[in-house]
């Protein structure tokens, strides 16, 4: 079995309980169906309906989830179009909508997929392949025709590098000495020559981290995506049905926590619990990769009495 170790599962099922109460689980990120499985496993009753715009992944989830057949249904789409979706498919209303945010394992260590700055491979990052749309950009042609301008944007916005500047006035230096980039290698390569080695040193991390960040979130438009997304999610969401977030990027989970709140203060819901949740010590540990994970609730309530009265109910 292809594995992604799911991040934070145990989180995840206490979120469910009452188990037994789950029918429709929309995996919004159905990855190699990690999650899903052990939904699965749990809750008796539960169907996963799991979106992935990634036909690798779904092809490995498919066999991963083959032990339960009957119980899943996979659909090829971007979770942005999740309500087009549901009107059309006649889903009724989700009892969760669980969204595990971003790359999954098999994506990052796949050279051919341009993910990773550890494996040299073509500059593509993108999730879905088969999509030849004129909107479907690749991180090859975001390097070799964005200006310093708009380079220096993602970099800073999606990467939070603070370094943006003098990364995109290098990188367009490069094109105007003739250079084009083609492969992450050569990207590496070139992040390292435009980076003094003291910055690298006190860099903390690989210096190319922040920069392929940016590019795969630019390249795949993933914020407008989630930003769409969270409003389909509530859409499609039964009455006291939740929908689940873990985001690795701290862009995504502020915009999590204000939609969160505000739909709070329009008494759609609450959040349940309170608080952001964290991988434990013990978690990362094992799996060093979910380090970054933060995890919200958001449970939907629809009778405006019965919000006032939890949120009395509870502490700040
Ligand atoms: C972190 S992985 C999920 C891993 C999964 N929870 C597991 O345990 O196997 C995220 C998955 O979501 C998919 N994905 C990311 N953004 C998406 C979007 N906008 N629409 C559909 N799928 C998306 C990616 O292709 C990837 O397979």
């Amino acid at each position: 079995m292809n594995s992604h170790v799911p991040v934070m599962v145990n989180e995840v099922l206490t979120a469910l309980q009452p188990c037994d109460t789950v029918e429709v689980f929309l995996d919004m990120t159905l990855g190699l169906a990690g999650h899903s499985i052990q939904v699965l496993k749990t809750c008796k009753n539960a169907k996963i309906i799991g979106f992935d715009q990634d036909c690798y992944a779904r092809t490995i989830a498919e066999k991963n989830l083959s032990p339960y057949k009957g119980r899943f249904e996979i659909v090829a789409d971007n979770f942005r179009n999740v309500e087009k979706l549901a009107d059309r498919e006649n889903w009724n209303g989700a009892s969760i909508v669980f969204f595990d945010l971003g790359v999954s394992n098999i994506q990052l260590t796949n050279a051919e997929r341009g993910f990773s700055f550890q494996n040299d491979g073509p500059l593509s990052m993108k999730m879905n392949e088969e999509d030849s749309s004129n909107s479907s950009l690749s991180a090859e042609e975001i390097l070799n025709t964005w200006s310093i301008r708009d380079l220096t944007r993602i970099f800073k916005i999606y990467g939070e590098d603070p370094h943006s500047y003098r990364i995109a006035k290098g990188i367009v230096r490069y094109r105007e000495n003739g250079g084009v980039l083609k492969t992450t290698g050569e990207l590496v390569e070139l992040l390292r020559n435009i980076l003094p080695a003291p910055v690298q040193r006190k860099m903390g991390g690989h210096p190319a981290r922040k920069i392929f960040q940016a590019l795969r979130i630019a390249v795949n438009d993933e914020i407008n995506a989630l930003d769409e997304a969270l409003d389909g999610a509530l859409k499609v969401l039964a009455p006291e049905g939740k929908i689940i977030v873990i985001s690795y990027h701290s862009l995504e989970d502020r915009m999590v926590k204000h939609r969160f709140k505000k739909w709070e203060e329009e008494y759609l819901g609450i959040l349940d619990p309170r608080r952001i949740l964290k991988p434990t010590k013990d978690e990362i540990e094992v799996n060093n990769k979910s380090r970054s994970a933060k995890m919200r609730v958001f449970k939907r309530i629809t009778e405006e009495g019965g919000v006032l009265n939890v949120l009395q109910r509870m502490p700040t």
